[in-house]
């Protein structure tokens, strides 16, 4: 041991806050690395079971032994501690001296990615750039476009959108997202690039008291075909974020020192597959802010062929992957609501799927014993009878369209728990399962209550899930 290597790490735990200075764990082996991975799995399970409805998943570290402050010593992350280290680097809020920024609010990685917002924005960038600077085609929101937006008026924004060969528009009031101050209300516009490199999917808030153009910009861009500097894996497209405040002098990026001051959130967290649906308050109902919506129009029609919902649901070319840098799904966890592979063959497939209703039931029933680590889980559905956990249940398997491959790409401890209960428990428009599971089963429709329920249910067995998945390399442990 080199003693002053020693000294010097002394110095360094005495001149910061212990949590500050981290836990070295790679040096770790046997019982006592066990010890310490089902600590760190238990706890985070704890917190994921603890987040509120309204939030997401934030670890903070605040206790000294947090996994949070987890270092590691060797240049490799050991086995073990692989999935455990990629996990907290979207989780963590607080920083770990040289293993992993931290991310979320009052970030530099507001997005919760595993670069800096920066970063992320140089990335995307480059993508269909000619030069060796400035913003590439992907990312470029045509100037004429944000010249239009400039003085506030829809009309004159959507007149311009009207010039734009293959462009779309459709004014609407959204029944799942509200932008304080400014309402539900909004303008979404589709712009076709020429050369059928990509789509942009560019979304303003609409002042719902002066019908004024409001500050808040969302942006998507999907890519359809490789470039050089965001080749598609497998083919896939890639979706690329970006956030902006719309002023009198144009568009200015939202996030760390912006002006004026607005963070960016976790996009992927609500937008798992690429394009979320767009799914409008009809004239007469009620947008997310709770006032009367306003009524839809625009060249993107609101039904029949082509219209809205359609496709922005139907996501051009397969599913996107979150790109071109930062972030991986899988890091985030396994599955919510998993099933049983449809690929495995029929028979074989209606086994194992009974095994894990039977197991669910038990579960929803009857909940878990306090464990080390871990709180005792209440049954979340043992206010039920018997037919109706089984219609619980029945309505569990998320992961069968949620796979990752075919319809939707797959939920997990990366996806915000806020969307997860809007579309669980509060969406009157689309709420999931689709009603496609009822209209085959009728026994499976749950009511306004047994959807808070279930919900309940997908959240305590997602922690248990995500418990077992950050210590299931233990096994590897001699
Ligand atoms: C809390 C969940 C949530 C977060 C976080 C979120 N979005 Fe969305 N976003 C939605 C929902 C829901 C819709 C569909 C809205 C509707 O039906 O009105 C949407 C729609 C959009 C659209 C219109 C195209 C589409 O996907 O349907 C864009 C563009 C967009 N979001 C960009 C962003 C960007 C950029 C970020 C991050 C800075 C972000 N969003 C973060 C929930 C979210
Ligand atoms: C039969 C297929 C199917 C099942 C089963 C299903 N979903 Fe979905 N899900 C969809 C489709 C299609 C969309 C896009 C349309 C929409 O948003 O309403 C979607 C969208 C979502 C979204 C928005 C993010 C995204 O990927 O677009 C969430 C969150 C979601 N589902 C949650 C769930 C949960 C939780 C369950 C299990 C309780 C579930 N879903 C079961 C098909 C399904």
């Amino acid at each position: 041991m080199n003693p002053s290597v020693t000294a010097a790490a002394a110095l360094a735990l005495l001149a910061l806050p212990v949590h500050a200075a981290g836990t070295e764990v790679c040096s770790l082996s046997g019982s006592a690395l066990r010890a310490k991975v089902e600590a760190g799995a238990a706890e985070i399970a704890e917190a994921y079971a603890r987040t509120s409805r309204s939030d997401e998943l934030s670890l903070d570290g605040s206790s000294a032994d947090a996994a949070c402050n987890w270092t590691c010593g060797s240049p490799r992350v050991i086995t073990p501690l692989v999935k455990a280290f990629n996990f907290l680097q979207y989780n963590c809020n607080k920083p770990t001296p040289d293993t992993r920024r931290p991310v979320g609010r009052k970030t530099d990685s507001q997005m919760g990615l595993s670069v800096t917002d920066e970063e992320y924005r140089n990335a995307t960038d480059k993508i269909f750039r000619s030069g060796s600077a400035g913003v590439g085609d992907l990312m470029r929101v045509p100037p004429a476009l944000v010249q239009a937006a400039q003085d506030g008026s829809v009309k004159k924004l959507t007149d311009q959108v009207e010039k734009i060969p293959g462009a779309g528009w459709i004014k609407f009031s959204s029944t799942s997202v509200n932008n304080p101050p400014d309402g539900a209300a909004r303008v979404l516009i589709r712009l076709l690039d020429g050369k059928s490199r990509f789509e942009q999917w560019i979304q303003i808030a609409i002042n719902n008291g002066t019908g004024k153009l409001g500050r808040n910009v969302d942006f998507l861009a999907v890519q359809l075909v490789p470039d050089p500097t965001s080749p598609l894996n497998d083919g896939k497209p890639v979706v690329a974020f970006r956030g902006f405040s719309r002023t009198d002098s144009g568009f200015e990026l939202e996030g760390p020192g912006s002006k004026p001051p607005h963070e960016l959130s976790k996009c992927y967290s609500c937008h798992p597959t690429g394009l979320r649906a767009i799914i409008p308050a009809g004239a007469g109902t009620t947008g997310a802010d709770g006032r009367p919506a306003i009524k839809p129009v625009g060249t993107i029609p609101l039904t029949g062929e082509g219209n809205i919902t359609q496709i922005s649901t139907e996501m051009p070319n397969g599913l996107a992957e979150v790109g071109p840098v930062g972030y991986k799904a899988e890091h985030n966890g396994p599955a919510l609501g998993p099933t049983i592979d449809p690929s495995i063959e029929p028979k074989k497939r209606d086994e194992l799927l009974k095994i894990l209703r039977e197991r669910r039931e038990d579960f929803v029933a009857n909940g878990i014993a306090a464990r080390p680590g871990r709180a005792a889980v209440a049954g979340c559905a043992a206010k039920l009878k018997e037919p109706r956990r089984k219609a619980v249940v029945g309505n569990m398997d998320c992961q069968s369209c949620h796979d990752g491959e075919t319809e939707r790409r797959i939920l997990n401890a990366g996806t915000s728990i806020e969307t997860l209960f809007h579309k669980v428990v509060e969406s009157k428009e689309a709420q999931m399962p689709p009603k496609d599971v009822w209209d085959a089963d009728p026994s499976l429709k749950l009511n306004q209550s047994e959807r808070k329920i279930l919900f309940e249910c997908l959240k305590a067995e997602y922690a248990e899930i995500l418990q077992d998945w950050l210590t299931s390399d233990l096994l590897l442990v001699p």
